[in-house]
């Protein structure tokens, strides 16, 4: 959410900043702006409403400088506006500063710093920083100790980058709740909110962690913390290739992502199955046998996809390790003073690993003595590190706002933590055998899938048309219609509702018609009979049913049907989802959306 890059170094900054920026935006797009000090020091600003594109077309011929800050923004304080856009400056255009977070009390500090002379021209929460810090260094000198001290009166979270004109040989960063990385080059140096940004200059990364600052000179660079106490920050080096974060000839990031299932999952199982006992190995769990065998709940907690993976994970769980488990949205569970229970297992869901609601969360949960686990995939992220242990997806890097890959990933993750908890418990070798292969099938059976994508693609352009749809599933199939409406309403803009096919008839029937298609998981299983009254029912009063299940119902049950292959039952949630994305993606291509960059959404909701 929000993305920041800054370079300094002997070439031109613009270049890369505008750059970085381009490939931050799916953090954020709805303005953007940059800042460098050029010859002795003057500080040039130039920011816009829109996209990255529209500011590098706003920037002038002659804006050249050696250091330099970028920031593009997903509005919480303001409209998006020329003036809202980061960076935000002082009165005396010294001190130019982009900030990622929200600073809580910034109403008390605007009312002070005005109190005291300073001009505010935005209404954003970030202005209050450079105004704080350009008090400090007129007093202090160093622009590192001016930050620290602002610092010291604020209240929230940040990741910043900060310029000085009056010292344009350094750049100030700092780090609290929301992530700053530095990218070390050759006699230059970068930083930004997200590796991103950097691997196309450099793979060789220092991670700050929070509380910590850092000033970046064109040489090198020094970490320490609020205190001013110097830390040692190794370099590590960025695992992915700089292809995992193009597009590799898709034509989107979404697409790309969803094709590269197969493969994630393929990572996310690599080395955890057991043939042999017919197990998962978990080696970051950091719980032995014993300890999970005294478990007797799990409470999964994520946001959005996060969450209905989280769903799907929790039927897994219950069904694999007969362990009563339930997955609730982070955002609501951080703000009804949850009950924590010593044998209760909490898992928090998190790509990112950066959302502040799971976050807050996690904290809440470990402040009572709670034990958390992380399903994350952004390695060393905040959640990540605020967790007592976890598995990582290893997915990939995931660029487009939608989550699919790392959805995918996340319910194979409890595939295999369910497996290892099954095993524990009362799940038979044979079963879990079956669990095993399954698993093993999976990627090839997603790549049958993707091979159908033609198909998928002609009835979204039929579905695409309409103002709403319904999305209906039983038991396993519900929680992969919930995340079919997501996906289809966040891409698309269409209303998409989901519903327990059970609890049709307690209500939104009344919706059904023909101009409100249903989209109904049946999958041959159990509850398949329930399933075709249920589809009857729609069929009854002229609603028109796309079914994604294991076999084409009669045709008087529905309109079109996507098959998809089975796998056991257990698992085909995952494989019923994969049309559900490709559905939506094509559907949104259909209606010309923007399918990486979904309107008022942005990726990572590092805000409460
Ligand atoms: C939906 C989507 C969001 C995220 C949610 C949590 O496609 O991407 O609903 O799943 O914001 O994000 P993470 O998983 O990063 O915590």
């Amino acid at each position: 959410m929000c993305g920041i890059v800054a370079y300094i170094g002997p070439k031109d900054a613009t270049t890369f900043l505008l750059e970085g920026l381009q490939r931050l935006e799916y953090r954020g797009y709805d303005s953007a702006g940059i800042a460098v000090l050029g010859k002795g020091g003057a500080l040039k600003v130039c920011k816009t409403k829109g996209r990255v594109a529209d500011l590098a077309a706003a920037v002038p011929a002659r804006f050249k400088g050696t250091t330099g800050i970028g920031h593009t923004r997903w509005a919480t304080h303001g409209v998006p506006s020329d003036a809202n856009a980061h960076p935000h400056t002082d009165n005396a255009d010294r001190i130019a500063v982009v900030h990622n977070g929200i600073i809580e009390n910034a109403d008390e500090l605007r009312a002070r710093l005005t109190a005291e002379g300073a001009v505010f021209t935005s209404e954003t929460d970030t202005e209050v920083l450079a105004h704080l810090i350009s008090a400090h260094a007129a007093k202090d000198g160093e622009l590192e100790d001016a930050v620290r001290a602002a610092l010291k009166l604020v209240v929230g979270t940040y990741g910043i980058a900060v310029v000085d004109s009056a010292q344009p040989d350094r750049i100030v960063v700092a780090r609290n709740g929301s992530p700053i990385v530095l990218g070390i080059g050759e006699k230059e140096m970068f930083a930004a909110s997200d590796v991103a940004a950097l691997v196309r200059y450099t793979r060789q990364v220092v991670h700050l962690e929070d509380g910590e600052l850092a000033t970046v000179r064109a040489d090198g660079f020094r970490t320490f913390t609020e205190d001013a106490r110097t830390v040692t920050r190794q370099p590590s080096t960025v695992d992915w290739e700089v292809g995992s974060y193009d597009t590799a000839g898709y034509e989107h990031y979404l697409l790309k992502e969803i094709h590269e299932q197969p493969a994630a999952v393929e990572r996310t199982l690599s080395g955890r199955l057991d043939e042999r006992f017919a197990t998962a190995h978990l080696g970051g769990l950091n719980l032995d046998a014993r300890e999970l065998r005294e478990i007797r709940r799990v409470k999964i907690l994520g946001c959005g996809s996060a969450y209905y993976a989280g769903e799907m994970g929790a039927q897994l769980i219950e069904e694999l390790a007969r362990i009563p488990a339930h997955s609730e949205p982070a955002s609501e569970f951080r703000y009804r003073n949850p009950v924590i229970e010593a044998d209760t297992l909490y898992v928090a869901v998190s790509q990112s690993g950066e959302t502040y609601d799971t976050l807050a969360a996690v904290q809440e949960i470990k402040r009572k003595g709670g034990r958390v686990l992380g399903v994350v995939n952004t390695v060393g992220s905040a959640i990540a590190r605020e967790c007592d242990g976890g598995i990582y997806l290893h997915a990939g890097p995931e660029i487009s706002v939608a989550s699919t890959k790392a959805f995918t990933s996340t319910v194979i993750a409890f595939a295999l933590l369910a497996l290892h908890f099954g095993r524990i418990h009362d799940l038979s070798p044979a079963d879990g055998r079956r669990i095993v292969s399954g698993l093993k099938a999976l990627p090839g059976h997603i790549r049958e899938i993707l091979g159908q994508e033609e198909q998928i693609a002609e009835l979204a352009a039929k579905y695409a048309d309409n103002a709403g749809m319904m999305f209906i599933g039983r038991v396993r199939g519900y929680p992969v219609a919930r995340e079919g409406a997501q996906k289809l309403k966040e891409i698309s803009y269409v209303h998409a509702e989901a519903y327990p096919a059970s609890e049709l008839k307690h209500g939104p029937l009344a919706l059904i018609s023909p101009e409100l298609p249903t989209v109904a998981l049946v999958p041959d299983d159990e509850l398949l009979d329930k399933n075709l009254t249920t589809l009857g029912e729609i069929k009854a009063r002229s609603g028109r049913v796309l079914a994604i299940g294991h076999r084409a119902p009669e045709a008087k049950l529905a309109d079109h049907c996507i098959v998809v292959p089975k796998s056991e039952p257990e698992l085909d949630p995952l494989l019923l989802n994969i049309p559900l994305q490709l559905l939506a993606y094509h559907a949104a291509v259909a209606l010309g959306r923007d399918v990486d960059k979904p309107r008022n959404l942005a990726k990572s909701v590092t805000v409460e």
